[in-house]
C-alpha cells in the first residue's frame, strides 16, 4: 500500500514538473497556431516547457514556458522560396513537390547551421528533458530525440500525411484517402483513382531514392556521423496529434497512435475592433469576407485578377470585406472595404457574414465551418485544392479555379451561395457534427501528452504492421502457401480426370468391339 502511495505521489510530481521542449520549424502562422495553445497550456499545468518556434507568444505571464524565437531568418529564408508565386500559374503536382522539398532544404540548412541549434547540438550530454514535442512534417529535427534521449510526441497542423502513414505502419487506401498534395479528396473519378494510386508509389519510391538519402546526408552534416537514419527516429514516435475531423478529413481507420484535435487553435469570442463592428452593422444586406490567408498576399495578385474581382464585387448587393495587405489598390467600388489586418475568427462570427471567399487553408475552413459561415474556395498550392474538393463534395461551399474563372462565374456562384439557402444549411449541420467533442481538443491533446508522461512513452500503441517483414505484411508467405494447395488440388483433380478418362475410353472401346465390333463382322 505504502509502495503504491509511493508510485502514486512520484509519478504524479514527476508529470506535474516535467521538463518539456518542443521544436516547430515550419514559418508560417497556421501551422503555429496548432501548436501555440497545447504549449501554452502545458506550461500553464506547471511543467518546465522550453519551445523553439517561429511564432512565440510573448506572454510574461507564462512564467513557466521559455521562448526562443527564429522566426525572422527562418521567414527571410521561406520566403526566397518561388512556392508562394508558384501558385500564382498553372503548375503540376511533381513542379510543386520539387519546389516544396528545395524550399524544405534551403530552411533546414539555414535553421540548423544557427547557433541556436549548433548549441543544443555541442550540449549533447547535458539535456535532460522528460519530452520531445516536434512537428511531425519535417524530419530534420528528428535527430533532436537521441539528443534529449527522451520520448517524442509528433504534432501536425494539418490532418494525417502521407509519410506519417509510413512512419507508423499504419493502413493507407489511396483511393479512399488520396494524398493531400493531389486537386482531389474524395469520391474520385476513374481517372483521379489511377492518379492517386500511381501519386502513392511514385511518391514512395521517390522519397525512398531522392529525397531520404539527401535529408539524411543533411542530417550527418550538422548532428554529426553518427546520427540515426531519420526514419529510424520517426517511427519511434509516441503519439501523433493530428488537426483533423470528420470535416476536413476523410473517414479512415486510425490507430490508437493518433490522437484528432481538430479546432484546437478556436479561440474565445473576443469583440470586434470599434471601427469594423460599425462597419459589419451597418450592412444589413450582408458581408461577404475574402481573404486569400496569411501565405498568399492578396497584394501579390495580378493587377489584373484583381481588377476581375473588383469587377464581379461591384455587380453584387452585399458589401464587400477584403483582407489586403497594401494601400497599393484604387478604383474600389463603393460596396467594397480593404483592411490590411482582420481579426478572422471574430469577424466569422459576425451576423451579417453571408459568405467567406478563401483560399481554402485548412484553419481557414476549420473557422468558417465553426461559425457556420459557407464558402468559395480559389485554392493555390499545397494542402488547398485537396480542401477545395472536401468543401465541394460536402456541399459547405463551392470552388473557383484561379487560372480561368471569369467575372460572370465568379459573380454566378457568390450569388448562388448566398441564395440557395442550403449551403447554409449544410454548413450548419457540418459545424454541428465536426465540434461535437467528448472533451474538449485543447484538453485531448494536453491530456495525451501527460499520458505520455506517466508511461514515459507510447511504444506499447505502436502498430505491428511497422515491425512485421513486408512479406509478412503483405502475406505473400501465406498467399504462396493458399496458391501452392490451390495448385496441388488442381493437378490431383487434373489426374484424376485423365486417369478417369483413359478408363472410359478403354471401357468403351471394349464395349464398341463387344457389341459393334461383332455386328460388323456379321
Ligand atoms: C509554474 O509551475 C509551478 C510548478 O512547477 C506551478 O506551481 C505554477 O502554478 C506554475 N505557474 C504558472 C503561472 O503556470
Ligand atoms: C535554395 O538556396 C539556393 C542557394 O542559396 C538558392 O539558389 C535557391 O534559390 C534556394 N531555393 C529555394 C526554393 O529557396
Ligand atoms: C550549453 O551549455 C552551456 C554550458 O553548460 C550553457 O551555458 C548553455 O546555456 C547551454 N546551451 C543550451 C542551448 O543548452
Amino acid at each position: 500500500m505504502i509502495k503504491l502511495l509511493l508510485t502514486i505521489v512520484c509519478c504524479v510530481a514527476a508529470v506535474n514538473s516535467a521538463k518539456i521542449i518542443g521544436i516547430f520549424m515550419t514559418p508560417s502562422y497556421s501551422h503555429q497556431v496548432v501548436f501555440q495553445p497545447i504549449w501554452k497550456e502545458l506550461s500553464l499545468q506547471g511543467h518546465d516547457v522550453t519551445v523553439i518556434t517561429t511564432n512565440p507568444l510573448n506572454d510574461p505571464t507564462l512564467v513557466n514556458l521559455t521562448e526562443i524565437d527564429i522566426g525572422d531568418f527562418s521567414y527571410a529564408e521561406w520566403k526566397k522560396s518561388s512556392l508562394l508565386t508558384l501558385g500564382l500559374r498553372p503548375h503540376s503536382v511533381t513542379e510543386e513537390l520539387q519546389e516544396i522539398s528545395k524550399a524544405y532544404m534551403n530552411l533546414s540548412h539555414v535553421q540548423l547551421s544557427h547557433p541556436i541549434f549548433q548549441e543544443i547540438i555541442k550540449n549533447q550530454s547535458k539535456h535532460h528533458y522528460d519530452l520531445f514535442l516536434v512537428e511531425y512534417l519535417w524530419p530534420s529535427m528528428y535527430p533532436f530525440k537521441d539528443i534529449f534521449n527522451c520520448p517524442m510526441v509528433g504534432i501536425l497542423s494539418l490532418p494525417m500525411v502521407s509519410s506519417s502513414y509510413s512512419y507508423m505502419g499504419m493502413p493507407h487506401h489511396p483511393v479512399l484517402d488520396p494524398d493531400m498534395i493531389l486537386p482531389f479528396a474524395t469520391d474520385l473519378s476513374f481517372q483521379e483513382r489511377i492518379g492517386s494510386v500511381a501519386f502513392n508509389l511514385v511518391f514512395k519510391l521517390a522519397g525512398a531514392i531522392q529525397l531520404a538519402p539527401k535529408i539524411n546526408a543533411l542530417n550527418r552534416k550538422y548532428f554529426g556521423e553518427h546520427v540515426r537514419p531519420y526514419r529510424d527516429i520517426a517511427k519511434e514516435v509516441s503519439l501523433v496529434i493530428v488537426n483533423s475531423n470528420m470535416v476536413n478529413a476523410n473517414i479512415k481507420p486510425l490507430i490508437p497512435q493518433v490522437i484528432e484535435i481538430s479546432g484546437i487553435h478556436i479561440k474565445p469570442k473576443k469583440p470586434l475592433p470599434k471601427d469594423l463592428k460599425a462597419s459589419l452593422d451597418n450592412a444589413q444586406q450582408g458581408v461577404i469576407y475574402f481573404s486569400l490567408g496569411t501565405n498568399m498576399k492578396s497584394n501579390s495578385l495580378p493587377k489584373e485578377k484583381t481588377k476581375l474581382f473588383l469587377d464581379a464585387f461591384a455587380e453584387l448587393p452585399y458589401k464587400v470585406i477584403w483582407k489586403f495587405e497594401t494601400d497599393d489598390i484604387s478604383d474600389l467600388p463603393k460596396n467594397v472595404e480593404v483592411w490590411k489586418w482582420l481579426p478572422q475568427q471574430d469577424l466569422l462570427g459576425h451576423k451579417n457574414i453571408k459568405l467567406f471567399i478563401t483560399q481554402a487553408g485548412i484553419q481557414s475552413i476549420d473557422e468558417s465551418m465553426y461559425n457556420k459561415v459557407p464558402l468559395l474556395a480559389i485554392p493555390f498550392f499545397a494542402d488547398q485544392r485537396f480542401n477545395a474538393d472536401k468543401v465541394t463534395k460536402n456541399g459547405g461551399g463551392l470552388s473557383l479555379d484561379y487560372h480561368s474563372f471569369t467575372k460572370e462565374e465568379l459573380k454566378e456562384k457568390i450569388l448562388t451561395i448566398i441564395e440557395d439557402k442550403k449551403y447554409k444549411k449544410r454548413v450548419e449541420k457540418l459545424a454541428a457534427i465536426a465540434f461535437d467533442h467528448s472533451v474538449s481538443p485543447l484538453e485531448k491533446a494536453v491530456w495525451h501528452v501527460n499520458y505520455v508522461l506517466r508511461h514515459d512513452g507510447a511504444g506499447h500503441l505502436r502498430y505491428k504492421g511497422l515491425d512485421i517483414p513486408t512479406y509478412q505484411y503483405f502475406m505473400l508467405d501465406v498467399i504462396a502457401v493458399f496458391l501452392i494447395v490451390i495448385l496441388f488440388v488442381f493437378l490431383t483433380l487434373l489426374k484424376i480426370s485423365q486417369f478417369a478418362i483413359r478408363k472410359l475410353k478403354k471401357l468403351y472401346s471394349a464395349y464398341d468391339a463387344m457389341f459393334f465390333g461383332k455386328s460388323k463382322t456379321l
